[in-house]
């Protein structure tokens, strides 16, 4: 079980994300992020590339040592390269080690599916934006198809043992709202495979108490 955690999991996870399906997504999420960042769940560092000169730093925290090397050795093997500074810290995200309103912005991307308490995650992401921050994130979720829903119930505590934790069945913009934030901008969709692992949510969101706004008011697209 060692062997495969931690051996043969970093490398498939790093595989998965590599695909060229879901670059779209980082370059729209990760290339908004300015100011200092906090990555939560970087994972192998895929994200690297596709920070944009607005990034002034970032800080990645992943609990996966084997990750994290990957990460370093990725973002020194980039085809396009990572000149931004990148700090990375061995850690989960339920507890972050950060001072109140010391990011300019928080990405998440497929981690929040991984993370055992989503909720407390995204809590703390909220506590550690600044007023005016902004959470930028694209994770895969429950999806709206009540037949799909069904198998993704099935099919999740199987899969999340062999995973390393992933859930297909999360509501992703109800657990974003409800821990604090108010959703900016939203798209839900399918992207082509297999329905229970491939609906989207993508979009953006601010801390609801600096918003000054109903944590409700926002635009659904399709
Ligand atoms: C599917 S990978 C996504 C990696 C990366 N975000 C990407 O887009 O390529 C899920 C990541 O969540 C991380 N993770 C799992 N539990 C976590 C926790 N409690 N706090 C932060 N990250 C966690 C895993 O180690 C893994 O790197």
């Amino acid at each position: 079980m060692d062997l495969y955690r931690h051996r043969i999991l970093p490398r498939l996870i790093d595989w998965v994300m590599g695909q060229e399906t879901l670059a779209e997504f980082r370059s729209r999420v990760v290339g908004g992020a300015r100011g200092r960042v906090l990555e939560i769940g970087i994972g192998s560092g895929r994200n690297l590339p596709f920070y944009a000169a607005a990034a002034g730093e970032v800080v990645g925290i992943d609990p996966s040592t084997e990750l994290i090397a990957m990460a370093r050795r990725n973002a020194a093997a980039a085809s396009r390269p990572v000149t931004l500074p990148v700090t990375f810290v061995e850690q989960t995200a339920e507890r972050l080690p950060f001072a109140d309103e010391s990011f300019d912005t928080v990405v998440v991307t497929w981690s929040l599916c991984s993370i055992p308490d989503p909720s407390a995650a995204l809590r703390e992401a909220c506590r550690v934006l600044k007023p005016g921050g902004e959470l930028r994130f694209v994770e895969h979720g429950l999806a709206p198809a009540p037949g799909v829903q069904r198998w993704q119930h099935r099919v999740t505590p199987l899969w999340s043992r062999c995973s390393g934790g992933c859930h297909l069945d999360r509501r992703m913009d109800d657990l974003i709202r409800a821990a604090g934030f108010h959703i900016t901008d939203l798209t839900k969709r399918y992207l082509p495979g297999p329905k229970i692992m491939t609906f989207m949510y993508e979009g953006t969101a601010v801390p609801a108490a600096s918003a000054g706004q109903p944590e409700d008011t926002i635009p659904h697209h399709r």
